[in-house]
């Protein structure tokens, strides 16, 4: 995975069609999907539950890009083997999950992914002062996780000042939530390079239809580039 800040996004399979993930991440990566975003919920961490590491492994071959996995789980530490061995190449964890996310993000590192640390809406950017040098990406969330289609809280402050703080660090700022064609190019202008969408990709198409899918990947895409 070599680095850019080039806007790239990431559709989260959180939307796709549950009964057929493997179609659903080809239809995306064929229609320009840059990273594959995969949504990992215990129902502890957050009110809804998703998927395990057999679920991720068995996507892995489908994924041709980067699988970006976002874990809203804790505690994390027992997993990250688990995630290494399903081939994730990104595997984030949240920084509310449990009191030592430096161990966390060092044992992501060491297992050879790359690290991420997600904040909620609440974290204050300053938060990550002093992780910087543990991190590969920040998850600045937009909405509180745990649901798909929910509406978009505005993170400009936030985003600005990490993207001040990371300098020339090859670190990417992520945003997961409620990013569509309004909401996008306010996060790229802020200082984002990853931007995960959900509803607004998959809404209107499918694996018969995936088409539609492109036409939602390239409105994202053209927002951030006015
Ligand atoms: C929220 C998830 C997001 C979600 C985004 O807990 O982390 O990745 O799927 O969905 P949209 O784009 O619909 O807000
Ligand atoms: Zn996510």
């Amino acid at each position: 995975m070599s680095f850019d800040r080039s806007i790239k996004i990431a559709p989260s399979i959180l939307s796709a069609d549950f009964a057929n993930f493997g179609a659903e991440i080809r239809a995306i990566e064929d229609q320009g999907a840059d990273w594959v975003h995969i949504d990992v919920m215990d129902g502890h961490f957050v009110p809804n539950l998703t998927f395990g590491p057999p679920a991720v492994k068995a996507f892995r071959p489908h994924v041709k890009t980067v699988m970006d996995v976002h874990l809203m789980i804790s505690p994390v530490d027992l997993y990250i083997d688990a995630y290494a061995d399903a081939g994730a190449d990104i595997l984030t964890a949240h920084i509310e999950a449990g009191p030592h996310i430096h161990r966390t993000l060092q044992a992501i590192r060491g297992t050879g992914m790359k690290a991420g640390v997600a904040l909620n809406p609440g974290t204050p950017a300053d938060a990550i002062e002093h992780l910087l040098d543990l991190a590969d990406l920040v998850c600045v969330m937009t909405v509180n996780p745990g649901f798909g289609g929910q509406k978009y809280i505005d993170m400009t402050d936030k985003v600005r000042r990490l993207r001040s703080m990371i300098g020339d660090r090859p670190i990417h700022i992520e945003i997961d939530g409620g990013m569509d064609p309004t909401t996008a190019p306010l996060m790229a202008k802020a200082g984002a390079d990853v931007l995960v969408a959900g509803s607004a990709v998959f809404r209107g198409g499918s694996v018969d239809n995936p088409a539609v899918y492109g036409d939602n990947i390239r409105a994202i895409r053209a927002s951030t580039q006015d």
